[in-house]
């Protein structure tokens, strides 16, 4: 074992309520966190602003080796643009999943992530973060939650966004329509690392959950 603070890593697909409990767990343990689906947000929002079509790789691979993204906290910034809101609108979420699935843009920020927790001290999720990004994390989550949930959970979240009342079955659809295109990818597929420990937060409070994951670390570090 390195000298290296811990790694937490938490997959799971979209709503299972992955940045709330990394954000709650980082806090509690003084650890750093890296929400990786905010970095595939800004690679997305880029994309839709510079107008490329997913067929126009090369313009896209150009794009995602200049593009600087810092991660503060939860503020977001591209190329000095705060795209802390935008890259939460409808508009990047019915896009990233496509964006995320092409090769050269998980190949760049995949070394960036892996930058990030060279010296460990991170709570860091996202889909593929067990099973490629940090493969020897010490402590490995799978959180999920039944569709309903997810999408229950979304609709709420979008609300105290303000921004308005999306139906149950739209967000369902929507939902179901991201977990089959990042399950399905070629590469690095949404899937439960083998030695992920599974959660299904559907009857669970996110403290529970926060307190399960705290446990598992105090364990190891
Ligand atoms: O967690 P999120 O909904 O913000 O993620 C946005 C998208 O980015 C999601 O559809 C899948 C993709 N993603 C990914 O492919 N790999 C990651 N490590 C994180 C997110």
């Amino acid at each position: 074992m390195s000298d290296c603070l811990p790694i937490i890593a938490i997959d799971g697909p979209a709503g299972a309520g992955k940045s709330t409990v990394t954000k709650l767990v980082a806090a509690r343990l003084g650890l750093l966190f890296l929400d990786t689906g905010a970095m595939y947000r800004a690679i997305a929002w880029l994309v839709l602003e510079a107008n490329l079509a997913l067929d126009e790789q090369l313009k896209i691979a150009q794009l995602v080796s200049q593009a600087k993204i810092v991660l503060n906290g939860s503020q977001v910034v591209v190329n000095g643009v705060d795209v802390t809101e935008p890259i939460r609108m409808q508009e990047v979420t019915s896009k990233v999943s496509a964006i995320a699935a092409l090769g050269v843009v998980r190949a760049e920020l995949v070394k960036q992530q892996q930058a990030i927790g060279a010296k460990g001290g991170i709570v860091a999720e996202g889909r593929d973060m067990c099973t490629d990004v940090f493969p020897d994390a010490q402590v490995k989550i799978f959180l999920t939650a039944s569709v309903t949930e997810r999408a229950r959970r979304r609709q709420q979240d979008l609300l105290e966004r303000g921004q308005g009342e999306v139906s149950l079955a739209e967000l369902e659809r929507s939902i179901t329509e991201r977990d089959l295109i990042d399950s399905n990818r070629e590469i690095s597929p949404l899937k439960k690392a083998d030695d992920a420990v599974e959660i299904i937060s559907d009857h669970l409070t996110i403290e529970e959950v926060v307190d399960l994951i705290v446990n598992m670390y105090r364990q190891v570090a």
